[in-house]
């Protein structure tokens, strides 16, 4: 009798349907004791959050920002030197370059040693000992409020002057003035154009003009570089029989003639109306003009 109720009630518990795997119930995944997750570790059980949980994705995010920042200012820091050093290199060449004495696998260095640099105080056209030439800053002494003032007219858009700048000297085998190498720079159309021009010993031809850093359009304003253009300024005369400045970059000459004008640049007369304001600027008395007439009367 026993038997009989046990298959009777085995029958009870096999009335329902057939097991298929389908029906079979989700296995619930147990979440993992305590003492597992304090055995992982932080890190551990940080990689094994979800790849789409936003706390990780925000702090995958922030640790790359924080690598990748390390990364650019280690390198922006040991490669400053470098860079400084490639700066002074090229305003080297460009100084070689505007004295007519760069040529292709020249030793810069070695002929920028014949170039003799001086701090000019630019009121006097006086040199003076008070700085270092080889360590002066002009750029620095520019924005230094001790050593520069604000320019209410500033038709080469500078907005502050140094009292002193570096100029070069060139001197020929026996001695005598040859070149002098002169820093200009004013606003074009994007961007501030720094140069040198070079000047003859007669303190009033132009040899040449070369800007070594500026931001205007290439094809446009940035023909500024073009060795063409460039040429053009060779033999230009600063100032005219009467000693007035009249050097002009423009479309048209102007009335003192050709040996004071300088084509502008087609397609770039702003460009072009800047190198006219900042050339003007630097040769007038604002600028080297106390100096030049020292060259002019061989004081130098
Ligand atoms: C994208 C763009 C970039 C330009 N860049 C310069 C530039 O660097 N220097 C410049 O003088 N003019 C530049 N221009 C042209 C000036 O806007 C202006 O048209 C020109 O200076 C006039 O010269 P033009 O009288 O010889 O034609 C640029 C124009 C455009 C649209």
């Amino acid at each position: 009798m026993p038997d009989i109720d046990k298959q009777e009630q085995g029958q009870e518990q096999n009335q329902g349907p057939d097991f298929t795997p389908e029906m079979n119930p989700p296995v619930r995944e147990e979440a993992p004791s305590r003492a597992e997750t304090i055995r992982k570790g932080p890190i551990r059980r940080f990689l094994d959050t979800p790849a789409d949980n936003t706390a990780k994705t925000v702090t995958v995010a922030l640790l790359l920002c924080l690598v990748a920042s390390m990364v650019v200012s280690a390198a922006a820091v040991s490669l400053r030197p470098l860079q400084e050093k490639n700066a002074a290199l090229d305003k080297q060449v460009n100084i070689v370059q505007v004295a007519g004495l760069y040529e292709d696998g020249v030793d810069v260095a070695e002929v920028f040693r014949s170039f003799e640099p001086h701090v000019l105080e630019l009121a006097t056209g006086a040199f003076t000992d008070r700085f270092d030439p080889y360590q002066f800053d002009d750029r620095a002494a520019a924005e230094d409020m001790t050593l520069s003032a604000p320019l209410d007219d500033d038709p080469a858009g500078i907005r502050r002057q140094a009292e002193y700048v570096t100029v070069y000297l060139l001197r020929d085998e026996s001695g005598a003035l040859d070149k002098v190498i002169l820093p200009v720079y004013g606003y074009g159309l994007w961007s501030t154009l720094y140069g040198f021009i070079a000047v003859e010993e007669d303190g009033n031809t132009i040899y040449g003009l070369q800007f070594y850093e500026h931001a205007e359009t290439p094809g446009l304003g940035a023909e500024v570089d073009n060795p063409r253009w460039k040429a053009l300024w060779r033999d230009k005369k600063l100032r005219d029989g009467e000693g007035n400045l009249a050097i002009t970059v423009a479309k048209t000459p102007p009335p003192a003639g050709r040996d004071h004008f300088v084509d502008a640049l087609s397609g770039a007369t702003l460009t072009s109306r800047g190198v006219d304001n900042l050339v003007r600027f630097w040769m007038s008395e604002r600028g080297f003009e106390p100096f030049l007439e020292r060259v002019r009367a061989g004081e130098l």
